[in-house]
């Protein structure tokens, strides 16, 4: 059975006009993990607050992931043909449909928060702001460019940090940051900060598990070493990223004890990806 947020994204997709954008983009959400949201609603918990407030937020970033990755995917990018268990969108539609239906969910993203009905107007401008900031050249865009700009024998480890920190982290910050702004809460270091660790601990599992996890396990391909990528296995052996990665934990976790919200839940959640 489909969990309450799942509904909620059927909602949002019923309410499209018909046509093969909208079949497009039906297509491309199916399937994803939800870690972003998930990290939104386990912070919603540990701050006393109902997690439905923050579901229109939720979606719009997890429109903007699916977005993110549709165009990742294409031949110009890292020319990838499997995604969430089943052929790229430009392969199972076409390349000039998958690149728009990516620019329909970023800019329908937008228009999700901005006629939301759970948030103060205020709220509003900071949720949307933060898309647009975190989403793009102080985040997953400006990542993007660095990631496409790099490669395996020039990546150093200044470099890889600051890929991560933006391909991977803005979209995570922005995780930490909209429970914050529902909360009313001004605390942007704090959760932008956790937001970071978040991403670097994200994008080394990436890297490792495109080397040594199946690909049905992750339903997508192998791809990195073919495109030469700039990685963490480019810097690192397998044992040594796999550290790497321990260390990270370690320090998330000791990021979390001065949590202002109660962490029981961001912790089970985190626990979920240290075991994935
Ligand atoms: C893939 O993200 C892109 C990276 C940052 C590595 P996910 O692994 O969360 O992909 P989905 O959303 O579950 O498909
Ligand atoms: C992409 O990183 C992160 C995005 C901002 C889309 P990767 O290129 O490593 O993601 P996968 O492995 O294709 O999911
Ligand atoms: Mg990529
Ligand atoms: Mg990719
Ligand atoms: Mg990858």
């Amino acid at each position: 059975m489909k969990n309450e947020f799942e509904k909620h994204i059927d909602n949002y997709l019923n309410s499209l006009r018909p046509c093969m954008i909208t079949d497009a983009i039906r297509y491309a959400m199916d399937g994803g993990k939800r870690f972003r949201p998930r990290i939104i609603f386990s912070i919603m918990k540990g701050l006393s607050l109902d997690e439905k407030l923050s579901y229109d937020a939720a979606l719009a970033l997890e429109m903007i992931q699916t977005y993110s990755l549709i165009h990742d995917d294409l031949p110009a990018m890292d020319n990838d043909d499997m995604r969430r268990g089943k052929p790229s969108l430009h392969k199972a539609f076409r390349e000039d449909v998958a690149i728009i239906t990516g620019d329909e969910l970023l800019n329908d993203a937008f228009k999700v928060v901005a006629q939301s009905s759970s948030y103060s107007p205020q709220c509003k401008v900071n949720i949307i702001s933060a898309l647009g900031k975190y989403a793009g050249l102080d985040g997953m865009v400006y990542g993007q460019l660095l990631d496409i700009t790099s490669d395996n024998d020039s990546i150093t480890i200044d470099k890889l940090k600051e890929i991560q920190e933006n391909k991977t982290g803005g979209l995570f910050k922005i995780s930490c940051l909209i429970p914050m702004y529902i909360a009313g809460l001004d605390k942007e270091e704090y959760f932008t900060n956790l937001g970071k660790q978040i991403g670097y601990i994200f994008q080394n599992q990436d890297d490792l598990f495109d080397l040594i996890k199946s690909e049905e396990e992750m339903g997508k391909l192998h791809s990195d070493v073919k495109n030469n990528k700039g990685t963490a296995l480019s810097l690192y052996s397998v044992d040594e990223l796999k550290k790497v990665i321990d260390e990270e934990f370690d320090e998330l976790y000791s990021y979390l004890e001065d949590a202002p919200f109660d962490p029981v839940y961001l912790k089970e959640l985190i626990e979920a990806l240290r075991n994935r």
